[in-house]
């Protein structure tokens, strides 16, 4: 049926071979595959509720990629009960085995590196580029917590007693933890998230966002293929309103590690510190990571041609579509003609459209609903900002959900309003002696993930990393791709609780320690 379907549509865009290379030939093999996602309880494929939806490509709405069956209510209570048989068997595994499992999930991550490439070329809309950077750091994730885990179990935790005795102690997953991915890195995420708390010694239920629950479905049949146990991993397509609210509705999940909107985060922290029968129990730990209002801030001993470089990748690569990209670039009153000058260069050479074409910058953005509050705040920017630049859109791309990138002037931050999930970058000019209070503007958002500094005079980029309240600076750089194991990912404020993605505090939050020795 999918099949026939599939048939009507405009059909998948092909990579071209003397571009791509053999490279294309293997990606192209999987763009005609229709792809499926139903609940998977206890290792076995169940059948969803009549709720279904089609996926889209956001490149071409024409292209049918899939189809998602929803699970149901009684479905999420089927797969606790499922974690909680299997908990105490996973929590007495050895961290070797439970890593060594991860490790294989990692080595198949590579071996279908085409067929991921396609899937996340399709589902998500990203450019082949970016769909090749996340399957990397999928594999990145699930070869480093590993190798953390490792550490960590090992570590020696024993006291010495008054009465001279050992008090021991040992690590252990928290139970049952509850993994909410974005659809902005649908594996990658999706993958750090659930390889963590795997790996910890939890049992993990994933729910991966709707837009792209074909790629989580996908790397969970890998998963089980790796060998890690069905009753340690159950997986439940669905709305956020049905699958998500009876997860957080549950006494018995002991974790929730979310990304996505701070609005939604919050959410989830009402709904686990309401739950019925919840007081009986330990708070559940949530690990958000939200969203950002993200500044660059750059003085006048900046390079103009090093700053527009870095603001063009920040604000503009993948759509905008990043919790670190740029949002606001603040210039310094005394250059920021030439760097906007330089800005508005810059995005006329910038070409959006097909994501399977080499050239492509930019894609379009994840759907409809996307799109249009995107094109709505760009609208509303008009009536008291100057637009200073707008890359057109090419006629193609009437079939896909793009935005064309943007750059507005603003003379405040507080007119963005909330945060902006796509390529519209908002310039504000300030004055060197208004410095501090220019930062206290960004603090003031409540947010603190991402700041860009782009300074030559070293006292001044510490003083601005000094007075800001971020989670990552990056100096005289892009301010995205955090590399995991080497630059750890995570705000705070309306940024998120930390700890930071793919550093050596992430593990210990989805950990408890317990006594082996009863003293
Ligand atoms: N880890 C990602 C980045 O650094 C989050 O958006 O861009």
């Amino acid at each position: 049926i999918y099949g026939a379907e599939r048939k009507a549509s405009s059909g998948p865009n092909i990579l071209i071979e003397s571009e791509w290379g053999p490279f294309a030939e293997q990606v192209n093999a999987y763009l005609n595959q229709c792809w499926q996602a139903d609940p998977i309880i206890a290792g076995k494929t169940v059948a969803g509720t009549a709720l279904h939806s089609d996926v889209r490509s956001p490149a071409d709405r024409d292209n049918l990629v899939g189809q998602v069956t929803y699970a149901s209510e009684g479905q999420v209570i089927e797969a606790i009960d499922a974690a909680e048989r299997f908990l105490p068997t996973w929590q007495q595994t050895a961290v070797t085995e439970r890593a060594d499992a991860l490790r294989r999930l990692a080595d198949l991550l590579e071996a279908h590196l085409e067929e991921f490439v396609a899937l996340c070329h399709q589902e998500a809309g990203k450019t082949i580029q970016d769909s090749i950077d996340e399957v990397r750091e999928a594999v990145d994730f699930c070869r480093y917590y590993p190798a953390r885990a490792e550490e960590l179990f090992s570590e020696h935790l024993d006291l010495h007693r008054l009465d001279g005795g050992l008090a021991k102690w040992q690590r252990q997953g928290r139970g049952i933890f509850v993994c909410i991915s974005p659809w902005n890195f649908p594996l990658a995420i999706f993958l750090g998230q659930v390889g963590a708390a795997l790996v910890a010694g939890n049992c993990v239920i994933a729910k991966p966002a709707e837009q792209t629950s074909l790629i989580a479905a996908r790397a969970i049949e890998l998963m089980l293929e790796a060998g890690i146990p069905g009753g340690a991993i159950q997986f439940l397509p669905g709305d956020g309103a049905t699958v998500g609210a009876a997860l957080t509705a549950d006494p018995r999940i002991a974790g929730v590690a979310f990304t996505g909107s701070t609005e939604t985060a919050q959410r989830i922290n009402r709904a686990l510190s309401l739950r019925d029968g919840a007081d009986a129990r330990e708070p559940a730990t949530l690990i958000a990571e939200t969203g950002g209002q993200n500044a660059m801030i750059v003085d006048s001993t900046a390079l103009p041609e090093q700053v527009v470089k870095d603001a063009v990748l920040s604000g503009f690569a993948s759509a905008g579509q990043r919790c670190s990209a740029l949002r606001v670039l603040c210039l310094q009153s005394d250059i920021a003609e030439r760097i906007i000058e330089l800005l508005k260069g810059a995005m006329a050479e910038l070409r959006i459209g097909d994501p399977a074409l080499p050239s492509t910058d930019i894609g379009p953005v994840i759907d409809e609903s996307a799109q249009s509050g995107l094109l709505a705040h760009i609208e509303r920017m008009k009536e008291y900002a100057k637009l200073l630049a707008q890359t057109p859109l090419p006629g193609k791309a009437k079939r896909g959900t793009f935005v064309p990138p943007t750059a507005v002037e603003i003379d405040r931050i507080d007119q963005i309003g909330r945060e902006q999930f796509g390529p519209i970058i908002h310039v504000l000019r300030y004055e060197a002696r208004h410095l501090d209070q220019l930062i206290d503007q960004i603090n003031a958002a409540g947010y603190g993930l991402t700041l860009g500094i782009h300074s030559r005079n070293e006292r001044t980029a510490a003083h601005i990393e000094a007075r800001a309240r971020i989670g990552n600076t990056y100096i005289n750089r892009n301010q995205i791709g955090a590399v995991v194991g080497v630059q750890p990912f995570g705000g705070q404020g309306l940024s998120g609780t930390g700890p930071k993605a793919g550093g050596p505090h992430y593990l210990p939050r989805f950990t408890r320690l317990i006594p082996t020795n009863a003293q």
